[in-house]
């Protein structure tokens, strides 16, 4: 596998579990997270959010990802789109970062082919209002399968992607989503990629299994910038089981398991 636009491939070094120096590509190829889906029922897709922060804990700068986000971060963050059904995104994120084919690079297609995925991810985009420019590349790309999740009762006219709507009556419904995505669609893994808002509310609906971190080593300072989770609250803070921790250039990879509510939680009342 080769890095997009000729980029070196990073090595990163791997601190736990087993020591060690391997890419971004071979860290992940032993991830099979459709085997994990939850087993209770309504049936949903076991969900891992993928972001990055600055080591005070902001998950954007001026707005956007790009200021701390790094060719180790990249790399990690296109290889996880490998091993997935379905990659998620909210509205919020899609607008600002204006996603395209979720996975452009023909290697990488064929890399999920022979894990035994379909060659796209399916995108999943999570829209209230269905305020969506109709020119964001995604809704442009015609190879492009998306599902937009939305309260509205309207369509998007102008999009060249194979578009599908899951639509909710009133309040967008996230766990009916989910099931319905397993059950009519087949989606057994999901990638969120964010924003904060729609992870807060993933997560408060206890709908987070793993959280792929990156820590940036930089302060970014900033009043009322956002964190990796951001919005609906949890009764108490909830804990993380550390899976794996890696290091390139001072900045951290870690993968957590993510507790079910009322599960690991910290300093809950007894
Ligand atoms: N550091 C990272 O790894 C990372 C990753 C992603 C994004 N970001 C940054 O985060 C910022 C955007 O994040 P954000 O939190 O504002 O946006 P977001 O979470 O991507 O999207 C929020 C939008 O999603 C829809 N949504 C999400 N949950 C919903 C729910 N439960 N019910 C109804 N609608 C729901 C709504 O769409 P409508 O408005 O259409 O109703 C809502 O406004 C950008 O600055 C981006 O650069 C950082």
């Amino acid at each position: 596998m080769t890095a997009a636009r000729n980029e070196p491939l990073v090595a990163l070094r791997r601190l736990l579990p087993a020591p060690g120096e391997l890419t971004a590509d071979a860290l992940v190829a032993e991830l099979r997270p459709w085997e994990s889906a939850p087993a209770q029922r309504p049936l949903r897709p076991h969900v891992a959010v993928n972001m990055v922060h600055t080591s005070d804990g902001r998950a954007a700068v001026h707005g956007r990802t790009g200021p701390i986000s790094s060719l180790a971060d990249r790399q990690l963050f296109h290889a996880l789109r490998t091993r997935v059904d379905a990659v998620m995104v909210g509205a919020g994120t899609l607008r600002v970062e204006r996603y395209g084919r979720m996975v452009p690079d023909a290697a990488r297609r064929a890399q999920r082919r022979a894990a035994g995925l379909a060659p796209d991810p399916l995108a999943i985009v999570v829209s209230g209002s269905l305020d969506l420019p109709a020119d964001l590349p995604l809704l442009q790309d015609p190879s492009s399968r998306v599902v937009i999740v939305t309260s509205s009762a309207r369509s998007l006219a102008g999009v060249r992607a194979q578009v599908e709507y899951l639509r909710a009556e009133e309040a967008l419904d996230l766990p009916g989503a989910l099931a319905q995505l397993r059950s009519d669609h087949g989606v057994r893994a999901i990638l969120c990629e964010g924003g904060p808002h729609l992870n807060a509310s993933l997560l408060a609906h206890g709908l987070l299994d793993e959280l792929f971190l990156t820590t940036v080593p930089v302060l970014a300072g900033a009043t009322g910038a956002l964190s990796i989770m951001d919005g609906a609250a949890l009764e108490a803070p909830l804990g993380l089981s550390l899976c794996w921790m890696l290091e390139h250039e001072g900045e951290l990879f870690a993968r957590y398991a993510i507790g079910a509510p009322g599960e690991r939680r910290v300093g809950a009342p007894t």
